[in-house]
């Protein structure tokens, strides 16, 4: 059985602090992940890395003290962190915030679930928290890869949920909550979501099964305002009390964002202050078990695109990657990251400008939504290094047209 269910089987009388302590022992010493050691090239710098490969492909690398000192940065989130495997699945990635401490995931499919049980096997815990799952995922999940903990947000997927899984009496599903989306950049409620009242029917009909119930919410990616955690908190409070029920899970989702330039972010503590004052609010029960799930949070930081000019035309560049490769996000008006060029050779002084980006595909929505500022002699063969790219980027390339930047690369130790 899954640890975390496991102990919510054996919670009572316990405080939220004394479970919390008894997850963190409990979960990876449950079995001992492979020793995976993933083949990655490794480089020194983004520098030595362009000196030596010259690359005409993209190259992805990934920061693996990075990732390190993300995982670090939620260990003083007041409950369990899971890792959101959608924003990056690359297994480096998986393998170093396992080893910083990140043992627990939450998957949206198959192919997730069986990455992270063909990685870590029972070591690592998984919450299955797609709202829309197919009935074969959900019996495939349960029978084979023993996950306990599902995420519904209407009565029919709750019923799936319990058919497929043979209402089994660790079963934990948590209602997904819809929460107010204007303080994120991609909202994620108009999607996903239960309105307050339908939420409170929900939680009384898992109840009255004899399922444990929960409640999860995601107030959106890249959310600028700390508060929107509390003000969720408070309405999930508020929800659970209506429907009279003892929560069991309290699960605070992703949206921690990452520092991209122009986005005016307070630092993460404060987020996890707001989280930790709306639960105050409400007075979680004895018991329950308070999650987040971050992607972006965690590995936005620790991933580097480094792509070549392929032609300049006045202000417009057209590099080798794209919005249908690793830039996908970068097609948002309001996406900027840091960005450097790297020449080989002396590059005349002078002064930077903005250029229209264009990708190298033939559609003409290959195009990114904000200039890049760049020196004004830049032309073809420069490379430009485009920092924090590790999330939603390896996940959301395609093959479109024949590009495919699959060349993944270390840097730094
Ligand atoms: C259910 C769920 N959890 C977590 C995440 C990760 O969110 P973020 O990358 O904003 O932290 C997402 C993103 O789509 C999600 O849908």
């Amino acid at each position: 059985m899954n640890a975390l269910a496991k102990s919510l089987g054996d919670a009572p009388g316990l405080s939220p602090r004394e479970l919390q302590s008894q997850i963190q022992s409990a979960l990876p010493a449950q079995g001992k992940a492979r020793d995976l050691h993933l083949p990655l090239a490794n480089y020194a710098s983004v520098d030595a890395l362009i000196a030596e490969l010259k690359p005409t492909e993209p190259i992805f690398s990934i920061s693996a003290a990075k990732l390190r000192e993300a995982a670090q940065s939620f260990q003083t989130f007041p409950g369990r962190a899971l890792y959101a495997v959608k924003c990056n699945p690359h297994p480096f990635v998986l393998e170093t915030l396992f080893r910083a401490g990140i043992t627990d995931f939450d998957v949206a499919s198959l192919d997730e679930v069986r990455l992270i049980d063909g990685m870590f096997g029972t070591a690592a815990g998984q919450f299955f928290n797609n709202p829309a799952k197919t009935r074969p995922a959900i019996r495939i999940a349960s029978e084979m890869h023993k996950i306990r903990f599902y995420t519904a947000d209407c009565f029919e997927e709750i019923d799936k949920i319990i058919q497929e899984t043979g209402d089994r009496e660790d079963l934990v599903i948590a209602v997904r909550l819809a929460t107010r989306g204007a303080d994120a950049r991609y909202v994620l409620s108009t999607k996903f979501g239960a309105q307050p009242n339908e939420a409170t029917k929900m939680l009384r009909y898992i109840e009255q099964r004899k399922i444990k119930a929960g409640i999860s919410f995601h107030v959106g990616s890249q959310c600028l305002a700390a508060s929107a955690f509390a003000n969720a908190v408070e309405l999930a409070g508020a929800v659970a009390d209506k429907a009279g029920i003892s929560l069991s899970v309290l699960n605070v989702g992703g949206g921690f964002p990452a520092p991209y330039p122009g986005d005016d972010i307070v630092d993460r503590e404060h987020y996890f202050g707001n989280v930790f004052r709306g639960m105050q609010e409400i007075g979680l029960p004895r018991g329950c078990i308070v999650l987040c799930e971050p992607g972006r949070g965690l590995v936005a930081t620790a991933g580097t695109t480094i792509v070549q000019v392929v032609m300049r035309r006045d202000r417009n560049l057209f590099l080798n990657d794209g919005v249908f490769g690793t830039l996908q996000e970068l097609g948002h008006p309001k996406e900027r990251r840091p960005v450097r060029v790297v020449r080989d050779g002396v590059r005349t002084p002078g002064r930077n400008v903005d250029f229209k980006i264009y990708g190298p595909t033939c559609d003409s929505n290959d195009v990114l939504g904000a200039p890049f500022n760049l020196p004004e002699d830049i032309r073809e063969g420069d490379w430009i290094e485009i920092g924090m790219m590790g999330a939603y980027s390896l996940s959301m390339r395609t093959h479109f047209n024949g590009f495919f930047a699959d060349h993944v690369v270390s840097v730094g130790n």
